[in-house]
């Protein structure tokens, strides 16, 4: 009997599938936020693109899949967030807004600074929980922030969710390029649509002249997507804001609406909405 047959006659992970299924319905788009580079501001996107949706009145969740290295909670500002365990078994997310919630380890753990020791199968265990022991209600968007590379947590989303798309982060230098092509090929290798590429950190505003800086080079992901043939969504800019107000837990979405660099986040959350429901209509047409 092979690994599949076995989970397949396994009533525990049955049910648990027939609990996923349910809660995946109530779900339009799910989209994990992935980059074969480590600290090219996955995060950071998940979480200002999940407010800038939240902002045009949609409902929200964010599931933080970094088992390893959760940020969410402490860059939405919500380290002490605590999650409900109801009496059904099932539990509440953490509220951020009346329509965005998330789901992160981090609530679990003893301390803020505990390790998570753990390798494939509890990984895999500790996601498929988040999926359906967490009451998502209906939702909009899922927003997935995952960990770098194409690891189990990946392959994890991946399997566990058939229509999930991946948004992937690039910054414009060769080395995170390289590494990009990685993750997109994983996804072309596991059925995994790529939505969009996002170029982060790309080029930086002069505070003092106005004018743009390309520190990090430019342009890199957007040649990347035309080559891959993948929808370009749009290109953030370095800004030091973006580090203060992710330590302090006041994303610059919301903390810094009229700025150069909230509006790109919000350009990104907008063409995000138009692929995904372009790519839903698409869809339904086949
Ligand atoms: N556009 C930007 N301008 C300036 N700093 C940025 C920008 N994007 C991200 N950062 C900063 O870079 C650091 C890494 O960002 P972030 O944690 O979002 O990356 P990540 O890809 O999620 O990292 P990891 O791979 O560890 O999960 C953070 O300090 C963040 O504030
Ligand atoms: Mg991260």
């Amino acid at each position: 009997m092979n690994a599949k047959e076995c989970s397949i006659k396994n009533p525990v992970i049955m049910e648990q599938d027939n609990k996923i299924r349910e809660r995946l319905k109530d779900i339009d788009y799910k989209i994990m936020v992935m980059s074969g580079k480590g600290g090219v501001g996955k995060s950071t996107l998940s979480i200002n693109l999940s407010i800038g949706l939240s902002l045009e009145n949609l409902y929200v969740g964010l599931l933080d899949v970094d088992l390893h290295g959760p940020n969410v909670p402490k860059m939405l500002g919500l380290e002490d967030g605590k999650l409900q365990r109801r009496e059904d078994g099932t539990v509440g997310p953490v509220y951020y807004s009346p329509n965005l919630k998330f789901m992160s380890i981090a609530p679990l753990l003893p301390k803020k600074d505990s390790a998570v020791i753990w390798r494939g199968p509890l990984k895999t265990s500790a996601i498929r929980q988040f999926i359906y022991e967490i009451e998502w209600g209906k939702l909009d968007y899922l927003i997935i922030d995952a960990p770098p590379g194409t690891g189990d947590e990946q392959m994890t989303v991946a399997q566990t969710i058939p229509d999930a798309y991946a948004l992937v982060v690039t910054t414009p230098q060769e080395v995170s390029l390289l590494d990009v092509k990685r993750s997109i090929n994983f996804c072309k290798q596991v059925n995994l649509p790529i939505i969009g590429l996002v170029e982060n950190m790309s080029g930086m505003i002069c505070p003092h002249c106005g004018k743009t800086i390309d520190i990090f080079k430019k342009g890199g992901g957007k040649e990347l997507a035309k080559e891959m043939d993948i929808p370009f969504l749009g290109q953030i800019p370095v800004d030091p804001r973006v580090v203060t107000t992710g330590d302090a837990g006041r994303p610059i979405i919301a903390s810094y609406p009229n700025s150069y660099t909230a509006d790109a986040f919000r350009s990104l959350t907008r063409n995000l909405m138009d692929v995904t429901q372009a790519s839903a209509s698409k869809e339904k047409r086949i």
